[in-house]
């Protein structure tokens, strides 16, 4: 059972009375929002918070789907004589901040990690997971990334050295212990809280996460601004569809669109394969000084839909051709998507690849739409596709003319036919 379903009892201490309430059921569709780290790194301030806030709403992002504000590490100061954690000049007021971002319509997320330190070396959760896990729910926090780092050191290696399996099992323990104080803390204020596990992809999480409460962890290493880290990092989802769904997400990490030196292509193919992934959307880019061309990929409202679709199931990769990729993705109703893409750093991608509608299971032409073109697009067999280097052709078939596998029903104790003695 999904424990963050669960019926949870919320006791309101301050008037003494005693309701129930049934926590929403968080993730239902990939989280979307923004996070501060991949732009403002350890610089991040209380005004960067209520300001990316501000932007989410000016700039339509938030009626486009984008609804968590996250803080990412850097906000933490020391803990008191109470081991209650303290935050640091850049936040004064951790209460009065989740206002705000509530006032405005939005959620609010918070970090840390199981370890003494995060990754940043500010304090971590590390014997007050209960504690931390309840302060964050009085202020208001909807979100909660969970970073494991100094663990490793603190815990998996000092108390099972030279022991893989064993630290694994530590890791998963303290992970699950932050998974029940978030309940925990839940079932006090009604509030749900978004758990994401940051762990790296260690000890495939996709097959445990979502048992403790897990609703996204990510899959890799650290996303970078370069064309690079985007292509590993996107091809080591392949293989991950089947764990993926609502409530519990595969999580390739945070977007890096309008980051760094990305062309418009590199960009633009960023976040489709994000999208075809059905990964958590959390825009990472300085909002306040958006380029309207940036704003217009983190808008596509064809692309967003694309992520968020219901039925939730990531794209797998259906087949390489050379330096182009196809990738496609089952969705609600019984339509799909195809996102070619040229992977290769030097060439178009047009000689020799040759669309194969047969690799995609498909029979007959296919009718969709083209979702940066906006415009409907003719998909046939062997038809060469025109791509420049690091961009993507990503289409939308609602009703896909497909080679539909047969199934024969077997009856109990019926012998199938090919199987029978001579
Ligand atoms: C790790 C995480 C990043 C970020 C930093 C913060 O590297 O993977 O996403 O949270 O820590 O220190």
């Amino acid at each position: 059972m999904r424990l963050r379903t669960a019926l949870l009892s919320v006791v309101l201490a301050a008037t003494g009375s005693i309701a129930i309430a049934q926590s929403a059921p968080v993730a239902q569709t990939p989280p979307m929002g923004w996070n501060s780290w991949n732009f403002f790194a350890e610089r991040v301030t209380d005004k960067d918070i209520r300001a990316a806030a501000d932007q989410l709403v000016a700039t339509g992002m938030k009626d486009a789907g984008y609804i968590y504000v996250n803080i990412d590490d850097t906000w933490e100061a020391e803990r008191d004589a109470t081991g209650k954690l303290h935050t640091n000049s850049k936040f004064p007021d951790m209460k009065a901040l989740a206002d705000y971002v509530h006032s405005k319509g939005l959620k609010i997320g918070i970090y840390s990690g199981p370890g003494n330190k995060t990754c940043g070396g500010y304090a971590a959760s590390l014997g007050h997971e209960q504690q931390d896990a309840d302060m964050y729910a009085e202020w208001g926090f909807d979100y909660l990334k969970y970073d494991l780092c100094s663990f490793i050191p603190d815990v998996m290696e000092k108390q099972a050295p030279n022991d893989k399996a064993a630290q694994m099992k530590l890791m998963i323990a303290a992970y699950e212990k932050m998974g029940k104080a978030l309940q925990s803390a839940t079932a006090k204020t009604g509030r749900p809280i978004l758990f994401s596990l940051c762990q790296y992809g260690w000890d495939s999480p996709w097959e445990w996460a979502p048992e403790l409460g897990g609703n996204a962890w990510r899959t890799t290493g650290d996303v970078e601004a370069r064309w690079q880290s985007i292509y590993d990092i996107a091809s080591q989802q392949a293989g991950l569809a089947s764990y993926a769904g609502p409530g519990h997400w595969n999580d390739p990490d945070m977007l890096e669109v309008g980051n760094g030196k990305l062309s418009l292509a590199e960009n633009r193919t960023h976040f489709s394969w994000w999208a075809m992934l059905a990964a958590p959307l959390l825009a990472g880019n300085d909002l306040p000084n958006m380029k309207p061309e940036i704003k217009a990929i983190l808008t596509n409202k064809d692309v967003v839909a694309l992520d968020q679709d219901p039925l939730g199931k990531q794209a797998t990769r259906a087949y390489a051709d050379g330096e182009v990729e196809v990738w496609t993705r089952p969705l609600q109703g019984g339509a799909m998507a195809v996102a070619v893409i040229n992977v290769g750093s030097d060439r178009n991608s047009t000689h020799p690849f040759h669309l194969d509608l047969k690799k995609l299971s498909f029979v007959d032409n296919q009718t969709g739409k083209d979702l940066w073109t906006g415009k409907p697009i003719e998909l046939t067999d062997k038809m060469p596709i025109e791509l420049p280097s690091h961009d993507i052709l990503l289409v939308r078939i609602d009703q896909p003319k497909r080679r539909i596998p047969q199934v024969r029903v077997i009856h109990m104790g019926e012998v199938p036919k090919q199987d029978a003695p001579k």
